[in-house]
């Protein structure tokens, strides 16, 4: 199977997963990316019995209009039943690094409402620690300087993401050649960096359930 394909399987997975307990007035969580593309079109089977979904992302809502899926904003709903989201990597813990589409800050909002959250990736994203894939940091642009250089100081290598803005207006630093074997206090200390938004380190919020796609079929793993 193709990475795509297996993304495609763990996102109509991740509609099995839900589709017992949601009632008329479950609201959804929707997250950013490829994978969450394949669960947004494998949801439009199920329009007419989707009602509110919340979108991560100006990309995310648009698509979901575009099939017909009533999308409001995070204040007009008073909870999010499930949250279903991507990641770029995930550990054991089902602590992730997220934001390689640049929503990680609207991402980790939705997710700290959500009573539960079912990330989806492809197998190749199941890492033992976390950090191979460069950590996005999202910034407040006057801060970018000073924020790349505070993340020097804790032994990372950032690079600004040329020509990116996120949908909030900012700017993204991925940090490279940056290995972080305990991700709650490093999410805590970037986050202590004047000047920075939110950081790609979901470890404080990690994923309730992770289905992972596999040759062999999808694997469900829970929080430990
Ligand atoms: C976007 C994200 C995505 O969930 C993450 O980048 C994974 O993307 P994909 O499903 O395309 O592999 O965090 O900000």
């Amino acid at each position: 199977m193709t990475q795509d394909e297996l993304k495609r399987a763990v996102a109509e997975a991740a509609l099995a997963h839900i589709r017992p307990r949601l009632e008329d007035d479950s609201v959804l969580g929707i997250g950013t990316g490829s994978t969450a593309n394949y669960f947004i079109d494998a949801l439009a089977d199920l329009r007419g019995q989707i009602n509110a979904t919340v979108a991560s992302s100006e990309a995310s809502a648009q698509r979901l209009k575009q099939h017909g899926i009533p999308v409001f904003d995070l204040n007009a709903v008073d909870r999010v039943d499930f949250y279903i989201d991507g990641a770029d990597e995930a550990n054991p813990y089902l602590q992730l690094i997220k934001g390689g589409g640049a929503a990680l800050t609207r991402e980790k909002i939705v997710a700290a409402v959500a009573r539960e959250f079912i990330c989806i990736a492809d197998g190749s994203k199941l890492v033992d620690t976390l950090g191979a894939f460069p950590l996005p940091v999202e910034v407040i642009p006057m801060a970018r300087s000073h924020v790349a250089r505070e993340l020097v100081k804790l032994g990372g290598d950032p690079v600004y993401r040329e020509g990116v803005v996120t949908d909030n207006g900012n700017v993204i630093l991925d940090v490279h050649n940056f290995m972080i074997p305990a991700p709650l206090e490093m999410e805590k200390r970037i986050n202590n960096i004047t000047g920075v938004v939110t950081n790609g380190l979901f470890a404080l919020r990690p994923a309730d359930v992770l289905l992972l796609g596999r040759e062999s079929g999808v694997e469900t793993l829970h929080a430990r």
